[in-house]
C-alpha cells in the first residue's frame, strides 16, 4: 500500500503576530504539485489558530492544535478543549507530546483520554512516543514504544483519525538523530503492533519520525521504510527552513 506522507510542523511556545508573515509565506509555498502527493500540517501556539486558519484559506496547509484538554469544557482554567480547536478550524491536535509528558506529567492514559476527546470532535490527532536517553542506554526502546503505543492510542483510533509520531525524547532539538538502523527497527515495530491491534487499516496509519529534522537531513530520514512523514519542530519555524523540508518528500 502506498500511505500518502504527512509533514507537519510543531511550533512549541513561540509565534506572535510577528510570525504571521512566516505562516503566509509556508501556506503559499504548499501548492501544487506537491501538494497533489502529501499532506502539510502546521501546529502554531493556540493564540494564533484562528487567525493562522484564515491565512490558509486558500492554502493546502492544515493547522492543528499541540494539546487539547480531555473533557469537552468545563472549569479547567488555561486549558483549550477539541471542540475550541475545531471551532477555530483547526483540523488536528498533537497530543502526547514529549514536552507535555514530561512537564506536564501527562500518562498514557491521559494522552488516550485526549485523543478520544479529538476524535469525538473529528480532530485528527498526531500521538507522540518516544524512549529517553536512559530507556534507549538501558535497552528498553522497543518497550516504551509498546506501552506507549498500546497505552496512549484509543480504540476509536483509524488510519483516518490518528497518526502515531516516533520522537526520541534525546533526539528533539539536540542536533543528535538515531542511525538509520535504530529508526528502522523502531517503525519496523510500531508497524507490526498497529497491524496486530488494528488488522489492515494498522498497516495504513501514518509513522512520523521526529527530532533535530531539517533540509539536509529530511530525503535520508523519509527514505527509510515506514518512515510516512516528519514531525518538524525548530525547523519548521522560519518558511524557508520548514519549506526546504518539504521541498525534500
Ligand atoms: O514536535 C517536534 C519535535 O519535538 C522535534 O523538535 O525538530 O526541534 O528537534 P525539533
Amino acid at each position: 500500500t502506498k500511505i500518502r506522507p504527512l509533514l507537519a510542523g510543531n511550533w512549541k511556545m513561540n509565534g506572535t503576530r510577528a510570525s504571521l508573515d512566516q505562516i503566509k509565506a509556508i501556506a503559499d509555498g504548499v501548492k501544487a504539485p506537491l501538494s497533489e502527493k502529501i499532506d502539510t500540517l502546521l501546529c502554531p501556539p493556540a493564540s494564533l489558530l484562528y487567525v493562522a486558519t484564515a491565512l490558509c484559506d486558500d492554502s493546502p496547509l492544515a493547522i492543528g492544535a499541540q494539546d487539547c484538554h480531555q473533557q469537552i469544557n468545563g472549569p479547567h482554567t488555561g486549558d483549550i478543549s477539541a471542540e475550541m480547536i475545531a471551532d477555530c478550524f483547526g483540523t488536528h491536535v498533537i497530543v502526547g507530546h514529549s514536552e507535555r509528558r514530561r512537564n506536564h506529567a501527562e500518562s498514557d492514559m491521559l494522552v488516550r483520554a485526549k485523543a478520544e476527546a479529538a476524535h469525538a470532535f473529528g480532530l485528527t490527532t498526531i500521538i507522540c512516543i518516544g524512549e529517553t536517553a536512559y530507556e534507549r542506554n538501558s535497552g528498553q526502546t522497543l518497550d516504551v514504544l509498546k506501552r506507549e503505543l498500546g497505552a496512549s492510542v484509543p480504540e476509536s483510533s483509524t488510519s483516518e483519525t490518528t497518526v502515531i509520531a516516533y520522537e526520541p525524547v534525546w533526539a528533539i532539538g539536540s542536533g543528535q538523530i538515531p542511525t538509520r538502523a535504530d529508526i528502522e527497527e523502531a517503525h519496523a515495530f510500531m508497524r507490526d503492533e498497529l497491524v496486530e491491534r488494528f488488522g489492515t487499516d494498522g498497516r495504513n496509519i501514518r509513522l512520523l519520525y521526529g527530532g533535530s529534522v531539517n533540509g539536509d537531513n529530511a530525503a535520508e530520514l523519509l527514505a527509510i521504510s515506514n518512515v510516512n512523514g516528519l514531525l518538524v519542530g525548530g525547523h519548521s519555524l522560519k518558511a524557508v527552513d520548514f519549506l526546504a523540508i518539504y521541498g525534500a518528500f
